[in-house]
């Protein structure tokens, strides 16, 4: 067994950032079932401060270069250590060693202001958005297929992309939906622009989806690639997405064409003093009369057969919710009633956080059976 500690990146939320060390040993031990050739212990993941400044350590037989791939990408991990000696006392074991960096390779393939450039109330997290995307595709049967195919992921509550950019970033393909109008045009608007600005060899559009000379919905799609030599070769990544009720996806997107479905449902309250709020945001976001008709448990029962149609048989799909207007037994309900098989040993009930007084943030996550 090898010892390892990885260093916690520091968050700009600090809400956030007091929950990150126990979500971080929460991701790491459902990532550790996806590794490709390593183990990771289950009982040695603990938090330890090292220093004063706090890391996760864990043992693991010898990682090899695929298992540190995949956690690299871990979405708190800032640095990753492999300690130097034998096991010591206190401090997880790694008190007073040397800690030797362990080269990391993360899947990013574009620069990260794709990720942070948007900023509007609403933003799901980033690093919470990475998260979600994480533990959704470790809990898939595709985890071990990063390497040789491009995955897809549907956001079908994508509000401005959070999602989809991430999943943009680890070069996978990425479909969204949104009911309001104004997120999908600002969406639209900043995909193209960063398009040009990045200089990326694209193509890109956004216009009206008409049937029966019927303008039934707005849809942006892109085709890019990080490099010229891919994109002439046609090895391009899509990105599309609908202004839409997300019930009516199945009206734009085929079935099983999403390898995962990654979703951060409305937070069902009203924050501030404008009732106009937008429609269901994320953190500080006003949830808009307008468009908060259902509850967020409501919109889940109503929108989940949809979701599971778009799902490829062995994907999984992973959500996160207020606990505040909606139990986990009846969000995982909601789930296996449309089909899915809820995951819910340890690991997957550790995600549980509070993002302020109003909104406690937990996740589920669900697979397709693989048929
Ligand atoms: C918590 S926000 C998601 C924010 C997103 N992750 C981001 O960072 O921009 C929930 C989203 O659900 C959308 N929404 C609410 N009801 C919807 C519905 N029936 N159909 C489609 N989208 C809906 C809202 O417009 C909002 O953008």
């Amino acid at each position: 067994m090898n010892r390892y500690a990885f260093l916690i990146l520091p968050s700009h939320n600090r809400v956030y950032a007091d929950a990150a060390p126990t979500l971080a040993r929460a991701e790491l031990a459902v990532l550790s079932a996806a590794l490709p050739d390593g183990r990771i212990e289950a009982e040695s993941v603990a938090e330890t401060a090292i220093g004063g400044v706090p890391y996760v350590t864990f043992a693991a037989s010898e990682l090899s270069q695929r298992d540190v791939g995949l956690l690299a990408n871990l979405s708190s991990l800032y640095a990753l250590f492999e300690a130097a000696g034998p096991a010591g006392a206190g401090a997880g074991g790694l008190a007073g060693e040397l800690l030797r960096p362990v080269p990391l390779r993360r899947l990013d393939r574009f620069d990260d202001d794709l990720l942070t450039i948007l900023k509007y109330p609403g933003k799901t997290n980033e690093q919470f958005t990475k998260l979600l995307l994480n533990v959704t595709l470790a809990s898939s049967a595709f985890a071990r297929e990063l390497e040789t195919r491009r995955l897809s992921v549907l956001d079908p509550l994508c509000g401005r992309g959070t999602t989809l950019n991430q999943a943009v970033m680890y070069g996978f393909d990425a479909f969204g939906a949104d009911i309001d109008a104004r997120d999908v045009e600002a969406y639209a608007v900043f995909v193209q622009r960063w398009l040009k600005d990045k200089r990326l060899k694209h193509q890109a559009d956004f216009s009206p989806v008409r049937r029966d000379r019927k303008v039934v919905a707005r849809r942006l799609t892109a085709e890019f690639a990080a490099t010229k030599d891919e994109y002439k070769a046609g090895d391009v990544q899509r990105l599309e997405v609908v202004e839409a009720d997300t019930t009516r996806i199945g009206e734009f997107f085929r079935p099983a064409s999403a390898d995962l479905v990654v979703a951060d449902l409305p937070y069902g309250v009203q924050h501030g003093s404008h009732g106009t709020g937008r429609a269901g945001g994320g953190e500080r976001a006003g949830d808009g009369a307008r468009t908060l008709a259902r509850s967020p448990l409501d919109l889940l029962r109503a929108a989940a057969p949809a979701w599971v149609k778009a799902l490829r048989p062995g994907g999984a799909l992973g959500i996160s919710w207020n606990t505040r207007v909606a139990r986990r037994e009846d969000a995982a309900g909601a789930l296996a009633a449309a089909g899915l098989e809820v995951l819910d040993s340890a690991p997957y009930r550790a995600f549980r956080h509070r993002v302020d007084q109003a909104i406690t943030r937990d996740i589920l996550i669900a697979r397709k059976p693989a048929s």
